[in-house]
Parts: structure tokens; sequence; C-alpha cells
């Protein structure tokens, strides 16, 4: 089955990393909501995807700089529509509410930097709603995948790279991870790694395909999904094939 990945929920139809943006994905049959974990001042995990609360938000600041009352205060629907205003920026726990009530699986991408302590935080959350069997815990991060590894190491995981090289099979394989997710370029064009990975049990999802017709060149390459803000239309696609 080809994963139907939406990437900061579907994010073209409600801003990303919002509770609308969840529960669109859901509705439009998503099987992994992707979204962004950071950790506030006073050590609450919130779904943001950048390190400032600049571009979705109406404030200003680093989110490590800001205590979760204060992120709590700000709009973060207004910059994608009117329609939006008034929407906060979703704590995890709240997420995580959301989507365990639904079918979809998680793909929970933590940014670093993150402690030991953080990441705890973060798999605890999980852990209480019962969600360890239905998530993907992913980063760009090597560290934070070995602590993920030394908390939970039976949560699947996945590696983000900004770029496959010749070190990404043997990392994925010191790192014990499911996936391994890279740019859609790489994917197209090195066959090589992709075989590996492949041939070494490691799925690849790379990010972030907008573009429809590129669809069937990845699939045809064999990635195990597709990590897209086009969510509802792929699985229209999926539907139609
Ligand atoms: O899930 C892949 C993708 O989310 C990685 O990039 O910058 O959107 O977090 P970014
Ligand atoms: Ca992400």
């Amino acid at each position: 089955m080809l994963h139907r990945v939406a990437h900061r929920g579907y994010s073209t139809v409600a801003p990303e990393n919002t509770l609308p943006a969840f529960a669109a994905a859901l509705r439009a049959g998503a099987t992994l909501v992707e979204f962004d974990v950071r950790v506030t001042r006073d050590g609450v995990p919130v779904v943001i995807h950048d390190r400032t609360v600049n571009r979705t938000t109406n404030g200003s600041g680093r989110v490590w700089d800001l205590t979760a009352d204060e992120i709590a205060t700000l709009d973060a629907g207004s910059w994608f529509g009117a329609g939006f205003t008034g929407l906060r920026v979703p704590t995890l726990s709240e997420t995580l509410d959301l989507l365990a009530a639904g079918p979809a699986e998680l793909l929970v991408e933590i940014k670093p930097p993150a402690t030991l302590d953080e990441v705890k935080s973060i798999v605890a959350q999980l852990a209480h709603r019962d969600l360890l069997d239905r998530s993907v815990v992913q980063s760009f991060d090597a560290d934070v995948l070995r602590k993920v590894r030394d908390v939970a190491p039976d949560v699947r995981r996945g590696l983000l790279l900004f770029r496959f090289d010749a070190e990404t099979v043997e990392l994925s394989r010191e790192l014990g991870v499911t996936y391994c997710n890279p740019p859609v370029a790489d994917v197209l064009h090195d066959a090589e790694t992709m075989a590996a990975l492949r041939a070494a049990g490691v799925g690849v999802m790379p990010w972030t395909p907008n573009d429809m017709a590129g669809w069937r060149p990845l699939v045809d390459a064999g990635v195990a999904g597709l990590i897209t803000d086009l969510v509802g239309e792929l699985t229209g696609w999926v539907n139609a094939a």
C-alpha cells in the first residue's frame, strides 16, 4: 500500500500544523498525518514548523524563547486566510487527542534541538494515548533519533534527509530506521541508493511531491509513500488507479 502522507496536515485547505488541517487530512483519506514538534521555554511540546512563530502567527520570536501561555495567545490562522482567524498553535496534547480518534497513523517530526528530557516527554504523550504502535517518529537530526531509540526502542523511526549520499544506507542501518525520507529529486536521480535502501528493508517516502504529474515516476521508483500537501488529491489519484 502506498502511504498517503498529509504534510503538516492537509495544508493546502487549512493552515499547516493546525487542528483543522489535521481533521481535514483524516477526512481526505490520509494514511499518515505528518506534523512538526517543538518545545516551548517552559517545556511544553507544541506543533509548529518554523523555529520562530513569525511566519505562521501574528506574533514574533523563537518558540523556545516563548512560554506555552504566550504561544496560546497567538493567531495561527489569519496568515492563511480570513476564514481561519483565531486558530491557535496546537499543543502536542491537543493534536494527539484529535488524531487518536481517527484511523490514520502519525508521522511525528521532532525538530532539533531536542534534549533527552524533551524526547521523553514527547514519547510519554504518545504512550499515554496508546499511540506508540500507530506512530513513526522522524527527524533530520540523527542524535534525536538515537534518543528516541534509547527511550522507546520499539517505536518506528524515520530519517529525514536533505539529500541521499554515500552514508545514507549505513546511517539508516545504524539508527535502525523503518523509513528514510529524502527530497523528491533524490528518489528520481539516485537509483542506486534507492535500491540499497529497499534491499535493506527501509521504506522511502519523499517530501514534498506537490506536482501530481510527478507521482507516477515516484511510485514506479518504488516509494513507500508520498509526503504531500495534496493528500486529498493523492487519495483520489490512488482510488482512480
Ligand atoms: O515529512 C517531511 C517534511 O516535513 C520535512 O520537511 O521542512 O516540511 O519539516 P519540513
Ligand atoms: Ca515536517
